[in-house]
């Protein structure tokens, strides 16, 4: 054999060699990478899911039910829950969505007390991979994951709609809650549509519509108390919520006019249910809470698995279009209380009928 022939063979050798050596180095490589991958996904997977809560306040009765249900139902689904409660102060809520990421949670369900400031929040978790859901109000201009709430453009209707109905002509006074939350807008733009025709013909007039900063049931007291002590005649009242009702309510009273002008609200909270079967207000909305902590406990796993979510909708929050999962409420007077909230479980008929003697 040749000596150059020899040196080809001996290159080739030596050549072939490396190469079964890299292949070797590149296969172990790749079965060190997946073994690796499994055992991250293993332990990824035996990592509990730690979700962050953050309510932009506990004052109102249903917020109470919110977080309750909510935890119950991510601790069935196996998370691990941290909730935090802001009280309705902005920097705390900041304060406290900071605490909940130093605490490495894969996901961050908030209720904004106010729909911008919650904005920074919201992109401090962005920032770190977090998937963040808006809960019930929604938190503007954030492109946020998921925003689930009830249809709050139709409680605005069927609290119009249940008034226009008993009181087609007169005087209207509305109290709406504060505007620092998205869901007051919503509201607004569902009883105007109803209004807008009969305020047109001129058979109704707004006499007074105002906004109760943090929902704050005594400013819907001064606000009707005034109203009434100027001696403008009311014909039917619009509550932001069953909160402001009640206090709208204690300055009818104050006026001897307690169950003479309708009133409604929303949120079926106990006072107002128990209202509503002693006459005192007209209607409320219900919002059945467990459906909307169901869902969003199901969808906050999905979301902390990276999976997909199977949300079609989508809702403009002034800068992003972001997926929106909705749900239906449901207008409640006397006539169908048992059929829905009591029935629901949402209340007792015990606690609803607590003042009044009823045939069992
Ligand atoms: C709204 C909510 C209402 C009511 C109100 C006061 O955002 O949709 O159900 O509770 O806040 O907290």
């Amino acid at each position: 054999m040749k000596v150059g022939e020899m040196v080809k063979l001996v290159i080739a050798v030596i050549l072939t060699i490396i190469a079964v050596f890299l292949g070797f180095l590149t296969v172990k490589q790749v079965v060190a990478y997946h073994s690796a991958k499994n055992l991250y996904r293993e332990e990824d997977k035996s990592k509990k899911i730690k979700i962050g809560f953050s309510l932009g306040t506990l004052k109102e009765e249903r917020w109470v039910k919110d977080r309750d249900i909510v935890m119950a139902k991510l601790k069935e689904l196996g998370a691990e829950v941290l909730v935090q409660n802001a009280n309705n102060d902005d920097e705390d809520q900041l304060k406290q969505v900071k605490y909940l990421l130093e605490q490495k949670i894969d996901v961050l369900i908030i209720v904004p007390n106010d729909l911008e400031k919650a904005s920074y929040a919201v992109s401090l978790a962005q920032k770190e991979g977090v998937k963040v859901i808006s809960y019930d109000r929604l938190v503007t201009r954030s492109n946020v994951d998921l925003y689930i709430s009830f249809d709050n453009v139709k409680v605005g209707k069927f609290m119009a709609e249940y008034l226009v109905k008993r009181v087609p002509k007169g005087n209207y006074l509305i109290v709406n809650g504060a505007t620092t939350d998205n869901n007051t807008k919503m509201i607004k733009e569902g009883y105007d549509s109803v209004l807008k025709p009969f305020i047109d013909r001129g058979d109704i007039k707004i006499v007074k519509e105002d906004w109760a900063p943090n929902w704050m049931a005594e400013y819907a007291f001064n606000v009707t108390d005034e109203v009434l002590q100027k001696g403008i005649k009311v014909d039917a009242i619009i509550a932001g919520d069953d909160a402001l009702a009640g206090g709208i309510i204690e300055a009818l009273a104050l006026h001897r006019l307690a169950g003479k002008i309708p009133v409604v609200g929303q949120d079926a909270d106990l006072a107002a249910c128990q209202r509503i079967v002693e006459g005192t207000q007209a209607m409320t909305v219900y919002k059945p809470i467990d459906k909307l902590a169901e869902a969003t406990a199901r969808m906050a796993m999905k979301l902390a698995r990276g999976e997909k979510l199977d949300v079609k909708n989508t809702i403009y929050d002034g800068k992003y279009y972001v997926p929106y999962y909705v749900i239906e409420p449901i207008p409640v007077d006397r006539s169908n209380l048992d059929d829905t909230v009591i029935k629901d479980g949402f209340h007792t008929r015990d606690q609803v009928y607590r003042n009044i003697s009823v045939s069992r």
